[in-house]
Protein backbone atom coordinates (compact mmCIF):
# COMPACT_ATOMS: atom_id res chain seq x y z
CA UNK A 1 0.00 0.00 0.00
CA UNK A 2 2.37 2.75 0.86
CA UNK A 3 4.29 2.18 -2.39
CA UNK A 4 1.14 2.45 -4.23
CA UNK A 5 1.33 5.91 -2.43
CA UNK A 6 4.70 6.59 -3.67
CA UNK A 7 4.27 5.98 -6.82
CA UNK A 8 1.69 8.31 -6.78
CA UNK A 9 3.14 11.07 -5.40
CA UNK A 10 5.74 10.59 -8.13
CA UNK A 11 2.94 11.05 -10.53
CA UNK A 12 1.86 14.33 -8.99
CA UNK A 13 5.67 15.64 -8.62
CA UNK A 14 5.57 14.75 -13.30
CA UNK A 15 2.45 16.11 -13.74
CA UNK A 16 1.96 18.99 -15.93
CA UNK A 17 -0.32 20.87 -17.80
CA UNK A 18 -1.52 24.11 -19.53
CA UNK A 19 -5.09 23.98 -19.15
CA UNK A 20 -7.12 24.83 -16.12
CA UNK A 21 -9.77 22.03 -17.03
CA UNK A 22 -6.93 19.51 -17.24
CA UNK A 23 -5.79 21.39 -13.31
CA UNK A 24 -9.06 21.07 -11.92
CA UNK A 25 -9.24 17.18 -12.92
CA UNK A 26 -5.61 16.41 -11.21
CA UNK A 27 -6.75 18.31 -8.44
CA UNK A 28 -9.92 16.48 -7.55
CA UNK A 29 -8.93 12.94 -8.46
CA UNK A 30 -6.53 13.42 -5.14
CA UNK A 31 -8.58 15.69 -2.93
CA UNK A 32 -12.08 15.27 -3.90
CA UNK A 33 -13.74 15.02 -0.43
CA UNK A 34 -16.12 12.14 -1.87
CA UNK A 35 -13.81 9.85 -4.06
CA UNK A 36 -10.58 11.52 -3.84
CA UNK A 37 -7.74 9.24 -3.64
CA UNK A 38 -6.26 11.23 -0.47
CA UNK A 39 -9.48 10.49 1.22
CA UNK A 40 -9.63 7.15 0.24
CA UNK A 41 -6.34 6.52 1.55
CA UNK A 42 -7.03 8.11 4.71
CA UNK A 43 -10.32 5.66 5.10
CA UNK A 44 -7.64 2.43 4.84
CA UNK A 45 -5.94 4.01 8.16
CA UNK A 46 -8.34 2.08 10.76
CA UNK A 47 -7.09 -1.24 8.71
CA UNK A 48 -3.20 -0.37 9.07
CA UNK A 49 -1.79 -2.60 12.09
CA UNK A 50 -0.78 -0.12 14.80
CA UNK A 51 3.04 -0.51 14.01
CA UNK A 52 2.40 1.17 10.76
CA UNK A 53 -0.02 3.56 11.34
CA UNK A 54 2.56 6.41 11.61
CA UNK A 55 4.50 5.54 8.85
CA UNK A 56 1.44 5.48 6.65
CA UNK A 57 -0.23 8.42 8.05
CA UNK A 58 3.16 10.58 6.93
CA UNK A 59 2.73 9.54 3.68
CA UNK A 60 -0.57 9.79 2.97
CA UNK A 61 0.18 13.70 3.95
CA UNK A 62 3.50 13.82 1.90
CA UNK A 63 0.52 12.63 -0.90
CA UNK A 64 -1.64 15.47 -0.09
CA UNK A 65 0.75 18.56 0.51
CA UNK A 66 2.58 17.20 -3.05
CA UNK A 67 -0.77 17.74 -4.82
CA UNK A 68 -1.42 21.25 -3.36
CA UNK A 69 1.92 22.28 -4.02
CA UNK A 70 1.40 21.00 -7.44
CA UNK A 71 -1.87 22.49 -7.78
CA UNK A 72 -1.00 26.07 -6.71
CA UNK A 73 2.52 26.16 -8.38
CA UNK A 74 0.42 25.04 -12.36
CA UNK A 75 -2.52 27.69 -11.20
CA UNK A 76 0.04 30.61 -10.66
CA UNK A 77 2.06 29.84 -13.48
CA UNK A 78 -1.38 29.71 -15.98
CA UNK A 79 -2.53 33.35 -13.96
CA UNK A 80 1.35 35.15 -15.22
CA UNK A 81 0.26 33.37 -18.61
CA UNK A 82 -3.41 34.87 -18.66
CA UNK A 83 -1.93 38.17 -17.96
CA UNK A 84 0.37 38.27 -20.60
CA UNK A 85 -2.40 37.08 -23.11
CA UNK A 86 -4.17 39.91 -22.95
CA UNK A 87 -3.26 42.34 -25.42
CA UNK A 88 -3.26 46.47 -24.90
CA UNK A 89 -4.44 48.11 -27.78
CA UNK A 90 -3.34 51.85 -26.68
CA UNK A 91 -5.49 53.08 -29.82
CA UNK A 92 -8.55 52.68 -27.72
CA UNK A 93 -10.79 55.46 -26.79
CA UNK A 94 -10.69 55.64 -23.03
CA UNK A 95 -13.75 54.87 -21.10
CA UNK A 96 -15.66 57.86 -20.45
CA UNK A 97 -15.82 58.12 -16.20
CA UNK A 98 -19.15 59.71 -15.60
CA UNK A 99 -18.56 62.22 -13.16
CA UNK A 100 -20.79 64.00 -10.39
CA UNK A 101 -22.18 67.58 -10.82
CA UNK A 102 -23.34 69.69 -8.23
CA UNK A 103 -26.50 70.39 -6.55
CA UNK A 104 -28.55 73.15 -7.98
CA UNK A 105 -29.12 74.52 -4.02
CA UNK A 106 -24.91 74.20 -4.02
CA UNK A 107 -24.86 75.78 -7.54
CA UNK A 108 -26.71 78.98 -6.66
CA UNK A 109 -25.14 79.44 -2.88
CA UNK A 110 -21.72 79.84 -4.14
CA UNK A 111 -23.15 82.25 -7.07
CA UNK A 112 -23.97 84.05 -4.18
CA UNK A 113 -21.66 83.85 -1.67
CA UNK A 114 -18.84 84.83 -4.62
CA UNK A 115 -20.90 87.98 -5.96
CA UNK A 116 -21.36 89.24 -2.17
CA UNK A 117 -17.03 88.27 -1.62
CA UNK A 118 -16.40 90.53 -4.58
CA UNK A 119 -17.46 93.66 -2.16
CA UNK A 120 -15.55 92.83 0.71
CA UNK A 121 -18.03 90.27 2.38
CA UNK A 122 -16.53 87.16 4.05
CA UNK A 123 -18.01 84.04 4.33
CA UNK A 124 -18.43 82.13 7.63
CA UNK A 125 -20.31 79.01 9.29
CA UNK A 126 -22.74 79.24 12.24
CA UNK A 127 -23.49 75.43 13.99
CA UNK A 128 -27.32 73.82 12.89
CA UNK A 129 -27.95 73.27 16.08
CA UNK A 130 -28.25 75.89 18.45
CA UNK A 131 -29.56 77.08 21.66
CA UNK A 132 -32.28 79.79 22.15
CA UNK A 133 -30.42 82.37 23.07
CA UNK A 134 -28.84 82.19 19.80
CA UNK A 135 -31.39 81.06 17.71
CA UNK A 136 -33.88 83.55 19.32
CA UNK A 137 -33.01 85.67 22.91
CA UNK A 138 -30.49 87.25 21.65
CA UNK A 139 -32.31 88.37 18.33
CA UNK A 140 -34.72 90.00 20.59
CA UNK A 141 -37.75 87.25 20.26
CA UNK A 142 -40.07 88.39 23.06
CA UNK A 143 -40.20 85.32 25.20
CA UNK A 144 -43.92 84.48 24.20
CA UNK A 145 -43.66 85.32 20.22
CA UNK A 146 -44.98 82.51 17.89
CA UNK A 147 -41.74 81.87 16.26
CA UNK A 148 -40.99 79.60 19.17
CA UNK A 149 -43.95 77.99 19.19
CA UNK A 150 -43.72 74.17 18.95
CA UNK A 151 -45.28 74.51 15.56
CA UNK A 152 -42.41 75.85 13.93
CA UNK A 153 -39.26 74.99 15.72
CA UNK A 154 -37.78 71.62 15.68
CA UNK A 155 -36.93 71.16 19.92
CA UNK A 156 -33.83 68.91 20.02
CA UNK A 157 -33.62 69.41 23.97
CA UNK A 158 -36.36 71.41 26.42
CA UNK A 159 -35.66 73.09 29.58
CA UNK A 160 -33.08 74.53 28.64
CA UNK A 161 -34.09 74.82 24.51
CA UNK A 162 -32.13 73.87 22.30
CA UNK A 163 -33.10 73.50 19.04
CA UNK A 164 -32.64 73.28 15.35
CA UNK A 165 -31.95 76.86 14.05
CA UNK A 166 -34.77 78.08 12.45
CA UNK A 167 -33.06 80.71 10.13
CA UNK A 168 -29.31 81.29 9.96
CA UNK A 169 -29.45 84.62 11.81
CA UNK A 170 -28.31 83.03 14.52
CA UNK A 171 -24.80 83.38 12.82
CA UNK A 172 -24.71 86.97 13.60
CA UNK A 173 -25.15 86.25 17.26
CA UNK A 174 -22.42 83.87 17.41
CA UNK A 175 -20.60 85.79 14.88
CA UNK A 176 -20.78 89.53 17.02
CA UNK A 177 -20.35 87.34 19.98
CA UNK A 178 -16.63 87.12 19.34
CA UNK A 179 -16.08 90.08 16.39
CA UNK A 180 -15.29 94.14 17.15
CA UNK A 181 -17.09 95.89 14.08
CA UNK A 182 -16.36 97.00 11.41
CA UNK A 183 -16.89 93.70 9.41
CA UNK A 184 -19.16 92.06 6.73
CA UNK A 185 -20.49 88.72 6.65
CA UNK A 186 -22.32 86.00 5.32
CA UNK A 187 -23.54 83.11 6.38
CA UNK A 188 -25.11 80.10 4.49
CA UNK A 189 -26.49 77.40 5.81
CA UNK A 190 -29.24 74.81 6.48
CA UNK A 191 -32.05 75.67 8.25
CA UNK A 192 -35.97 73.89 9.83
CA UNK A 193 -38.92 74.84 10.49
CA UNK A 194 -41.94 72.28 11.54
CA UNK A 195 -43.99 72.88 8.27
CA UNK A 196 -46.02 70.82 6.16
CA UNK A 197 -43.69 69.29 3.06
CA UNK A 198 -45.87 70.76 -0.23
CA UNK A 199 -44.64 72.04 -3.54
CA UNK A 200 -43.95 75.42 -1.84
CA UNK A 201 -42.58 74.94 1.32
CA UNK A 202 -40.64 72.23 3.21
CA UNK A 203 -39.09 71.51 6.28
CA UNK A 204 -35.73 71.58 5.40
CA UNK A 205 -34.35 74.75 3.66
CA UNK A 206 -31.21 76.82 2.97
CA UNK A 207 -30.61 80.70 3.57
CA UNK A 208 -27.75 83.07 3.56
CA UNK A 209 -27.61 85.80 6.02
CA UNK A 210 -25.51 88.72 5.90
CA UNK A 211 -24.32 91.30 8.03
CA UNK A 212 -22.81 94.33 8.14
CA UNK A 213 -22.02 96.66 10.76
CA UNK A 214 -20.07 99.67 10.86
CA UNK A 215 -20.30 103.33 12.22
CA UNK A 216 -22.75 105.13 10.68
CA UNK A 217 -24.01 102.44 8.37
CA UNK A 218 -27.71 103.04 7.16
CA UNK A 219 -30.68 101.46 5.00
CA UNK A 220 -29.13 103.37 1.97
CA UNK A 221 -26.33 100.83 2.19
CA UNK A 222 -28.30 97.77 2.76
CA UNK A 223 -30.33 99.47 -0.60
CA UNK A 224 -27.36 99.54 -2.82
CA UNK A 225 -25.71 96.35 -1.70
CA UNK A 226 -29.01 94.50 -2.52
CA UNK A 227 -29.30 96.55 -5.56
CA UNK A 228 -25.94 95.55 -7.05
CA UNK A 229 -26.69 91.92 -5.80
CA UNK A 230 -29.65 91.99 -7.89
CA UNK A 231 -28.68 92.97 -10.86
CA UNK A 232 -25.48 90.82 -10.52
CA UNK A 233 -27.35 87.80 -9.97
CA UNK A 234 -30.64 87.98 -12.04
CA UNK A 235 -29.28 90.53 -14.99
CA UNK A 236 -28.21 94.02 -15.17
CA UNK A 237 -32.03 94.83 -16.52
CA UNK A 238 -33.63 94.06 -12.72
CA UNK A 239 -35.33 96.12 -10.90
CA UNK A 240 -35.91 95.94 -6.87
CA UNK A 241 -38.25 97.60 -4.64
CA UNK A 242 -38.50 96.87 -0.71
CA UNK A 243 -41.86 96.63 0.97
CA UNK A 244 -41.86 97.67 4.87
CA UNK A 245 -42.06 94.59 6.76
CA UNK A 246 -41.17 93.19 10.62
CA UNK A 247 -38.45 91.12 11.65
CA UNK A 248 -38.00 91.47 15.60
CA UNK A 249 -34.02 91.68 15.09
CA UNK A 250 -34.36 94.16 12.59
CA UNK A 251 -35.83 97.92 12.76
CA UNK A 252 -36.62 99.33 10.34
CA UNK A 253 -37.23 95.90 8.15
CA UNK A 254 -37.92 95.73 4.50
CA UNK A 255 -38.81 92.59 2.27
CA UNK A 256 -37.19 93.13 -1.13
CA UNK A 257 -38.84 91.80 -4.69
CA UNK A 258 -37.29 91.54 -7.95
CA UNK A 259 -38.52 92.10 -10.93
CA UNK A 260 -39.22 88.75 -12.78
CA UNK A 261 -36.84 87.08 -14.54
CA UNK A 262 -38.84 84.68 -15.97
CA UNK A 263 -41.32 86.88 -17.96
CA UNK A 264 -39.45 90.64 -17.04
CA UNK A 265 -41.97 91.45 -15.69
CA UNK A 266 -45.04 91.68 -17.89
CA UNK A 267 -46.73 88.51 -15.54
CA UNK A 268 -46.49 84.83 -15.69
CA UNK A 269 -47.61 81.82 -13.81
CA UNK A 270 -43.87 82.12 -11.26
CA UNK A 271 -44.76 85.32 -10.35
CA UNK A 272 -48.18 84.81 -9.69
CA UNK A 273 -49.23 87.52 -12.61
CA UNK A 274 -47.58 89.87 -10.52
CA UNK A 275 -44.22 90.89 -12.18
CA UNK A 276 -42.43 90.81 -8.88
CA UNK A 277 -40.95 87.88 -6.89
CA UNK A 278 -40.16 88.24 -3.48
CA UNK A 279 -36.86 86.88 -2.42
CA UNK A 280 -35.39 88.64 0.79
CA UNK A 281 -36.30 89.63 4.38
CA UNK A 282 -33.78 92.85 5.65
CA UNK A 283 -33.63 95.72 7.88
CA UNK A 284 -31.30 98.18 9.82
CA UNK A 285 -29.63 95.67 12.88
CA UNK A 286 -32.08 96.23 16.03
CA UNK A 287 -30.41 98.41 19.07
CA UNK A 288 -31.47 95.92 21.46
CA UNK A 289 -29.45 92.93 19.18
CA UNK A 290 -26.18 94.90 19.13
CA UNK A 291 -26.40 95.52 22.73
CA UNK A 292 -27.39 91.99 23.79
CA UNK A 293 -23.43 90.99 22.14
CA UNK A 294 -22.04 94.12 23.98
CA UNK A 295 -21.56 95.98 20.52
CA UNK A 296 -22.05 99.94 21.67
CA UNK A 297 -25.45 100.78 19.57
CA UNK A 298 -24.58 104.63 19.95
CA UNK A 299 -21.45 104.33 17.87
CA UNK A 300 -22.10 101.54 15.40
CA UNK A 301 -24.75 100.73 13.74
CA UNK A 302 -26.00 97.78 11.00
CA UNK A 303 -27.35 96.13 8.41
CA UNK A 304 -28.44 92.43 8.18
CA UNK A 305 -30.38 90.25 5.39
CA UNK A 306 -31.50 86.80 4.82
CA UNK A 307 -32.64 84.90 1.75
CA UNK A 308 -34.16 81.62 0.88
CA UNK A 309 -32.20 79.69 -1.48
CA UNK A 310 -34.47 77.12 -2.58
CA UNK A 311 -36.66 80.07 -3.61
CA UNK A 312 -33.86 81.76 -6.03
CA UNK A 313 -33.47 78.01 -7.51
CA UNK A 314 -36.78 77.82 -8.22
CA UNK A 315 -37.02 81.14 -9.97
CA UNK A 316 -33.58 80.93 -11.76
CA UNK A 317 -34.13 77.16 -13.10
CA UNK A 318 -37.75 77.38 -13.56
CA UNK A 319 -38.61 74.39 -10.56
CA UNK A 320 -42.21 74.10 -10.00
CA UNK A 321 -42.19 71.99 -6.76
CA UNK A 322 -39.30 71.70 -3.59
CA UNK A 323 -39.14 68.34 -3.43
CA UNK A 324 -37.19 68.04 -6.12
CA UNK A 325 -34.72 69.53 -4.93
CA UNK A 326 -34.03 66.64 -2.00
CA UNK A 327 -35.54 63.44 -3.55
CA UNK A 328 -31.90 63.32 -5.43
CA UNK A 329 -33.82 61.62 -8.43
CA UNK A 330 -30.90 61.43 -10.81
CA UNK A 331 -33.29 62.44 -13.97
CA UNK A 332 -33.70 65.71 -11.75
CA UNK A 333 -30.32 65.95 -10.61
CA UNK A 334 -28.66 65.14 -13.89
CA UNK A 335 -29.98 68.21 -15.83
CA UNK A 336 -27.62 70.69 -13.47
CA UNK A 337 -24.89 69.01 -15.05
CA UNK A 338 -23.48 71.53 -16.90
CA UNK A 339 -24.12 74.76 -15.13
N1 LIG B 1 -34.16 85.52 9.53
C1 LIG B 1 -35.22 86.06 8.71
C2 LIG B 1 -36.07 84.89 8.19
O1 LIG B 1 -35.76 83.77 8.41
C3 LIG B 1 -34.67 86.83 7.53
C4 LIG B 1 -33.93 88.05 7.91
C5 LIG B 1 -32.57 88.03 8.12
C6 LIG B 1 -34.60 89.27 8.07
C7 LIG B 1 -31.86 89.17 8.47
C8 LIG B 1 -33.91 90.40 8.40
C9 LIG B 1 -32.57 90.36 8.62
O2 LIG B 1 -37.10 85.07 7.59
Amino acid sequence: MIDKIKAHIDEVKAFSTDKVEELEVFKNKFLSKKNGLVTEFFKEFKNIPPENKKQFGQVVNNLKNAVEDKFNEIKEKLEEQNDKDVEIDLTLPGETISLGSQHPVTVVKRQIVEIFKKIGFVAIDSPEIDDDFHNFSALNFPPEHPARDMQDTFFVEQNPDVVLRTHTSNGQIRFMENHKPPFKVIIPGRTYRNEDISARSHFMFHQIEGLYVDENVSFIDLKQTLMYFAKEFFGPKTKVRFRPSYFPFTEPSAEMDVSCSICSGSGCNICKHSGWLEILGSGIVDTNVLENVNIDSKKYSGYAFGLGIERIVMLKYGVKDIRYLFENDMRFLSQFEHI
